[in-house]
């Protein structure tokens, strides 16, 4: 189990996220955590060795990349997976068979069919609610339920939940609340503080922010579900290979700076698609005119690069995904590199038609994942992608 070095809790968010959970490497003095490419270490004795035995267990490269992701988060414990569905699926093995999980009806679609395709079959039951109410939760709580589990924004709708209130209604019945926070991220958003109890990312997306990994993370500040986390990282094995622990470690190093510019485009963009002819809606919580944007001001600091759009058809949306340029038409998000999709048929397409439908995920939704390069060519690829939609 790795523990975050308390240190580095009193720093700010961007020296943590250059500093936190790394030292120099002990034998060379290496600024840089290395690459421990190993599968076991050498033992000293019988029962004697440096802490470390066998790599499923535990790996430098993987403690440091885990402390990382913790002191971001304003946790004590990290556990870095290898993928973000393996990370949920670690969070939903904290529970039993019987017990029941409220979950957000908006979540990334892989999540929804993890929970419906695979731990209903184990006797896990599941009801999927509208959190931005959270009078939904409290009446969908039965003496079964165990765990509240959200998305704040959520993917690709970008409805928020109230996380104070969440934290509340959770506390007063004993209740476990899980919070995927990969389209915040710890810049613009910290659940822990708020009272959750996990926070879930796929790395892959923001932290890394490279597109060259696939990776996942549980964070929390509570020693017995970090214990049962550890014991459920090694029994079931879903760990990532040292050298994606060394990308995203070195991902999360500007992890700050990106956010900010992530936010600036994101912003710049969703002002001017809210006001361009073509587009019917633009769902974007930094908007004044987003249901929930006083949430969006109390409980996240930014509103980062997640936009999604409806142009009213599945015709004119294929044309839009087909016909830029520079954001280039691919599944995931969080990239430097601004990415565009087509939820209903890519991302979502595992959740059943009639609930997306009921969400406002329709056939002529788009989704962009807005990079951080210069804006003005991100208006103009969008803008002549925009007229061939229209045409
Ligand atoms: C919000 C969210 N959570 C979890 C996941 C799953 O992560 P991964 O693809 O790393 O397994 C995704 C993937 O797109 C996501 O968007």
């Amino acid at each position: 189990m790795t523990r975050i070095f308390e240190s580095d809790l009193e720093l700010g968010l961007g020296t943590r996220a250059v500093h936190a959970g790394q030292r120099p490497d002990d034998p060379t003095g290496a600024i840089m955590t290395p690459i421990y490419q190993t599968s076991t270490y050498v033992q000293l004795a019988l029962g004697r060795h440096k802490g470390f035995e066998y790599a499923r267990t535990r790996n430098p490269t993987r403690d440091a990349l885990e402390r990382n992701l913790a002191a971001l988060e304003g946790g004590t414990h990290g556990f870095a997976f290898a993928s973000g569905l393996a990370a949920t699926d670690a969070v939903l093995k904290l529970l039993r068979a019987g017990d029941h999980v409220i979950c957000g009806e908006n979540v990334y679609g892989g999540t929804h069919r993890l929970m419906t395709q695979v731990f209903a079959q184990l006797g896990l039951t599941f009801s999927f609610v509208d959190t931005r109410d959270p009078g939904e939760i409290a009446k969908a709580v039965t003496p079964a339920t165990r765990m509240i589990f959200v998305e704040t924004p959520s993917n690709p709708m970008m409805r928020l939940t109230d996380l104070a209130a969440v934290g509340a209604l959770a506390q007063d019945r004993t209740l476990l609340v899980a919070v995927d926070n990969t389209f915040a991220t710890p810049v613009f958003q910290r659940p822990l503080a708020l009272g959750a109890h996990v926070v879930i990312h796929s790395t892959t997306k923001y932290l890394n922010g490279h597109s060259d990994m696939v990776g996942g993370a549980v964070v929390t500040h509570r020693d017995d579900l970090a214990e049962r986390l550890a014991f459920l990282q090694n029994a079931a094995g879903a760990v990532p290979g040292p050298f994606d622990c060394w990308l995203a470690l070195r991902g999360t190093k500007t992890l700050s700076l990106r956010m900010r510019q992530h936010d600036s485009n994101g912003r710049c963009l969703a002002e001017w698609l809210q006001s361009h002819a073509a587009v019917q809606r633009v769902y974007y919580p930094g908007l004044a005119d987003h249901p929930q944007y006083q949430l969006a001001c109390r409980q996240m600091s930014g509103f980062g690069g997640m936009i999604s759009l409806e142009l009213g058809s599945a015709a004119r949306a294929r044309v839009l995904v087909e016909s830029t340029r520079i954001f280039a038409l691919a599944e995931s998000l969080g990239g430097v590199e601004s990415l565009v999709g087509h939820p209903a048929s890519m991302t979502h397409a595992s959740v059943p038609r009639a609930m997306r439908e009921e969400m406002g995920l329709t056939d002529g939704l788009v989704r962009l994942s807005v990079g951080i390069e210069d804006v003005e060519d991100l208006r103009a690829d969008l803008e002549q992608a925009l007229a061939k939609a229209t045409k």
